[in-house]
């Protein structure tokens, strides 16, 4: 089974109105955690890697894993994508290394943190959907600058994302500019921004939609009823995660996430694709410590990894029913970048 472009699968979430967790990977136990998942909830995946992923795991190892979970899953139709490719060369190095879907995120300069001009940001993402396209790969575009309605400041807590203060118009997503961006760039899914921000401090209480505007999505959606939205930072940073790691030694200050009951709301408004990976890091970091607090003389790697590994399934496994995708991998007819060539060529 090859990977298999995320359009293939945007498509079919959209037909059949459901939508996509896209998760984080930087090592074996998260990808193996993730297809364990996909494999027991049968769900289509997309498994997502940063920069800061591909620099930590390196792309040959990376890539060998994916077609390793391709090999032990025929079932399972896999997208890989990069997350947050900060240039051209960025995506394109990610399609040279097998990855079936790129995001070219162009609400920042190449810096990472400089928030870009509309221009600027049209420029860079047709460039990346002219090569990707040409080679039946995906293109996700971002229009907004993620971070916090609450404070008015930026995102940077995972390393990238705008930097200071930014102005309410910067922080969500401009109706009549993402239609522009839409047809001026050709993507295949748009990022929004509606207060949403990376990390575990996304709000100071459950969030209302004075500053999670879901009301901004579904505007989008009426406007473009055929493009395929995207959310990001949308773990939910669920109380009992936070609470395993306080209980034993950590310290995560009180915090809420995107409650999934919002993310559903979305999925009825033309999200397809949700992305998670916070959610996860607290599993296993809460599964890490318990083990090595509560059997401090444990040392081999395995002992803790397991549990970790677990426990990140659980996340996937709920978030796989929450959004409806489980249940549709067998209704996948799957194929390769390679048939979307003739696609792209005729839209
Ligand atoms: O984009 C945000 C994801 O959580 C990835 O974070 O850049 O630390 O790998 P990262
Ligand atoms: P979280 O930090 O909310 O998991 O968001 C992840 C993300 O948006 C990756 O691009
Ligand atoms: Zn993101």
């Amino acid at each position: 089974m090859p990977l298999v472009p995320m359009r293939l699968l945007l498509d079919h979430a959209a037909e059949h109105d459901y939508g996509l967790a896209a998760f984080n990977v930087n090592n074996m136990e998260q990808i193996q955690a993730i297809m364990e998942a996909a494999d027991e909830t049968e769900s289509p995946v997309i498994v997502q890697a940063s920069r800061g992923a591909r620099e930590y795991s390196q792309d040959n190892y990376l890539r060998h894993l994916m077609l390793a979970a391709a090999e032990l899953y025929p079932r399972i139709p896999i997208a890989m994508h990069q997350d947050h490719g900060n240039s051209p060369e960025t995506c394109k190095s990610a399609i040279e290394n097998g990855f079936t879907s790129v995001m070219m995120d162009g609400s920042l300069l190449e810096d990472g943190k400089t928030p870009a001009d509309f221009d600027y940001n049209v420029k860079v993402t047709r460039a990346v959907v002219e090569t990707a396209h040409a080679r039946g790969v995906t293109v996700e575009g971002e229009l907004g600058c993620l971070g916090s309605l609450e404070t008015g400041t930026g995102d940077k807590e995972d390393g990238h994302g705008a930097e200071g203060s930014l102005s309410r118009d910067q922080l969500l997503t401009d109706p009549d500019e993402a239609e522009r961006f839409v047809q001026e760039t050709g993507v295949d899914a748009l990022a929004v921004a509606i207060g949403t921000s990376h990390g575990a401090y996304k709000f100071t209480r459950k969030p209302d939609g004075e500053v999670l505007a879901m009301d901004r999505i579904e505007e989008i959606h009426r406007r473009l009823p055929n493009c395929h939205l995207v959310m990001h930072g949308s773990s939910s940073v669920p109380q009992e995660l936070q609470d395993i790691i306080n209980a034993h030694g950590g310290q995560i200050r009180q915090t809420w996430g995107v409650p999934v009951e919002e993310i559903q709301r979305g999925i009825k408004s033309g999200v397809r694709k949700v992305n998670v990976d916070t959610d996860n890091r607290l599993a296993i970091t809460g599964a890490i410590r318990k083990v090595l607090h509560e059997d401090p003389e444990k040392f081999d790697p395995r002992q803790y990894l397991k549990p970790a590994r677990a426990a990140m399934k659980e996340v996937c496994i709920d978030r796989m029913k929450a959004f409806g995708q489980a249940g549709n991998a067998g209704k996948i007819k799957c194929v390769g970048t390679e048939s979307f060539v003739s696609y792209y060529a005729t839209v």
